[in-house]
Parts: structure tokens; C-alpha cells; sequence
């Protein structure tokens, strides 16, 4: 059987890495050839280059990992978090409506600001407080707008992996060289694997018909300083670490960014669960793997 081709775009994130680390036995290789374009290889915002890509592949499917992610920096950068977060998107939507193609793209836990004290739901209307997460906001409404059946969007949060930056990286690094440290502790979220998110999007990959905003995360809530307690444990179990240091609980006010942040944004992800048959994995075992990984 001739393979269908899928669009992988932003292939150098973390998540496009983490896909491509996967696809091998993801199940889905001998019926998709997979290409993955990182930003140099496919801008997204360009909408020229965007369709001169369909007109090459003609891909059945595009996974965009493709975003502006500097959560800070895009309060005063706003035009370019616009572009490559509402524009690249809608760029995809556009060829994806006019090919066939179906679109699987990936959002954010920031589209709320943080009014919460359970798990938000789907039927939770947004309303992001920074400009990250207004731009992300603009993505999934031109992609539902454009493909009310063909486009499917993942909402995620506080995602990490062996690639790139991210929390846990940035941990590791900061518990072996200080003394101490402040986490906050009064924002509480689910962190997430790219692996598990990765999972979620293969066994979606095989269900056509599902989609729309969905949510995605890992099993959890913890604040940012319990997820530093728990990285550290597993470093130091794993020999990543070699000594302990005292990780304080700090208040938000006690660590100003430029972006405010959403005080509890952890994502009731039930639909997915029912629509992708998949339960979530436990945080605490993903994270495991991921120290083990880059243990290794
Ligand atoms: N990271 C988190 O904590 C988090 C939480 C919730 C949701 N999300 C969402 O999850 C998705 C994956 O995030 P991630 O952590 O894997 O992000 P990431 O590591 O920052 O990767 C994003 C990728 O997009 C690429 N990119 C930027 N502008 C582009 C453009 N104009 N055209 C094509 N590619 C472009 C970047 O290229 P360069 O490598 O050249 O910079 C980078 O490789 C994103 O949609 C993000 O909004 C992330």
C-alpha cells in the first residue's frame, strides 16, 4: 500500500523531536511517510512557502509543533507571537481546507487565566491574560473556523522532555550549581511529558473522526515548587544529582515576569480520554523516564 505523507512542522521543538524519537513505533510508519520541516526548512508564516508544500507533498495529515513559546518575551514581541501563533496556523488550516488534509495542532493551558479551582473543562470559555496566550487563543479559532471536521487541537500544559529547554532542564541545572532555591508554589498546573502528548496525538492520528478542542495532560496537580521537590528526588534516585539542596516554597509576587501567569490551570481531559480510548499517564512516572533518559 502506498503511503500517505504527514507534514511534521516545528520539527526542532520538543515535541517535534519527541515525535520524530517516536514515530518508529508509533504504529503508524508503514502507513505514513513522515517529513519533518523545522522553521528553517518550512516558516509557517510564510503562507507561499506553507502552500508550496502541499503542492510537493500533498500531505494527508499535518502535525504542527510549530510556536512562539517565549511566554515573556512575546508581551513586548507581540506581532511576531501573532504570526507565528495565529497566522502560521491559519496558514495550515487554509492549504489543509483546500487539499483535504486534516490538521492536528497544539495548544495551550494559557488560553485560561487561572479563575479556576478544578479541572477546567471544554465547555470553560477562554480568556487568556497574556499575549502568548491570546495568540495561541487566535490559532484554535481560525482553525475552527476553517475546518470545523478536519482540524483537532490538543490544549496542553507545562510541557518538558529530554529536548530543548524547560523546567525540568532548568532545574537540573540550577540544583547543581546553587546552594538553594525558590519555586513558587501557588501556581499549580500538570506537567507533561512530550511522550505522553505524543501518545495522545498517534492514537488520534488513527481515529479520523475526532475533532476539535480537546484537552491533553498528564495525571496531576502540583505547584511548580512540588514538581522541583519531585525532580530533584528522581535526579538524585537516578544519580543525575549528586547531593540535595533545600528547595523553598515562594509566592508568585516573590518571582515578577513580564507575563502574568494562570494561577491553576490543570485541564480536565475526559473527552480525550473517551474519544482517543487512552487513559492519562501518571506525571510522576513520566518524569522518571525522562530523568532516566537523560541520565542515559
Ligand atoms: N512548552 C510548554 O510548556 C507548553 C505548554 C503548553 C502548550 N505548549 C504548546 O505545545 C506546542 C509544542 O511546544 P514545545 O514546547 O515543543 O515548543 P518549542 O520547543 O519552543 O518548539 C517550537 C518550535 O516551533 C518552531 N518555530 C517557531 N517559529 C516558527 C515558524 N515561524 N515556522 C516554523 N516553526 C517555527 C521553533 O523553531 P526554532 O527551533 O528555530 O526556534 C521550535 O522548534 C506549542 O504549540 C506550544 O504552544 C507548550
Amino acid at each position: 500500500m502506498e503511503k500517505q505523507h504527514a507534514l511534521l512542522t516545528g520539527a526542532s521543538g520538543q515535541l517535534g523531536q519527541t515525535i520524530q524519537a517516536l514515530w518508529p513505533e508509533s504504529g503508524l510508519a508503514d502507513r505514513y511517510q513522515l517529513h519533518p520541516a523545522s522553521r528553517t526548512q518550512l516558516d509557517i508564516t510564510n503562507a507561499d512557502a506553507v502552500a508550496a508544500t502541499f503542492t510537493e507533498l500533498n500531505p494527508a495529515l499535518v502535525i504542527n509543533c510549530s510556536a512562539y513559546t517565549a511566554v515573556d518575551k512575546a508581551e513586548s514581541d507581540q506581532k511576531n507571537a501573532f504570526l507565528v501563533n495565529a497566522k502560521g496556523p491559519e496558514n495550515l488550516a487554509i492549504s489543509c481546507a483546500k487539499s483535504g488534509g486534516r490538521l492536528i495542532h497544539v495548544s495551550t493551558d494559557f488560553v485560561f487565566s487561572g479563575v479556576f479551582d478544578k479541572p477546567i473543562t471544554l465547555a470553560q470559555a477562554a480568556n487568556p491574560a497574556g499575549v502568548y496566550g491570546v495568540s495561541k487563543r487566535a490559532g484554535e479559532l481560525a482553525i475552527m473556523e476553517l475546518l470545523p471536521e478536519a482540524g483537532l487541537i490538543f490544549r496542553t500544559s507545562w510541557l518538558y522532555s529530554p529536548f530543548k529547554a524547560n523546567f525540568v532542564k532548568t532545574m537540573l541545572r540550577l540544583m547543581s550549581e546553587r546552594d538553594s532555591l525558590g519555586v513558587v508554589a501557588d501556581q499549580r498546573g500538570a506537567p507533561t511529558s512530550t511522550a505522553s502528548l505524543a501518545q495522545a496525538i498517534f492514537k488520534a492520528i488513527d481515529k479520523p473522526r475526532v475533532h476539535g478542542l480537546h484537552h491533553w495532560s498528564d495525571a496531576g496537580d502540583i505547584s511548580w515548587f512540588d514538581f522541583a521537590v519531585a525532580i530533584q528526588k528522581s535526579a538524585l534516585a537516578a544519580g543525575l544529582l549528586d547531593k540535595a539542596i533545600p528547595i523553598n516554597p515562594i509566592k508568585t509576587s516573590d518571582y515578577p515576569t513580564p507575563a502574568v501567569r494562570p494561577s491553576y490551570s490543570v485541564l480536565d481531559c475526559s473527552q480525550a480520554i473517551v474519544d482517543l480510548s487512552l487513559a492519562q499517564f501518571d506525571w510522576r512516572v513520566q518524569l522518571d523516564q525522562v530523568i532516566q533518559t537523560l541520565k542515559n
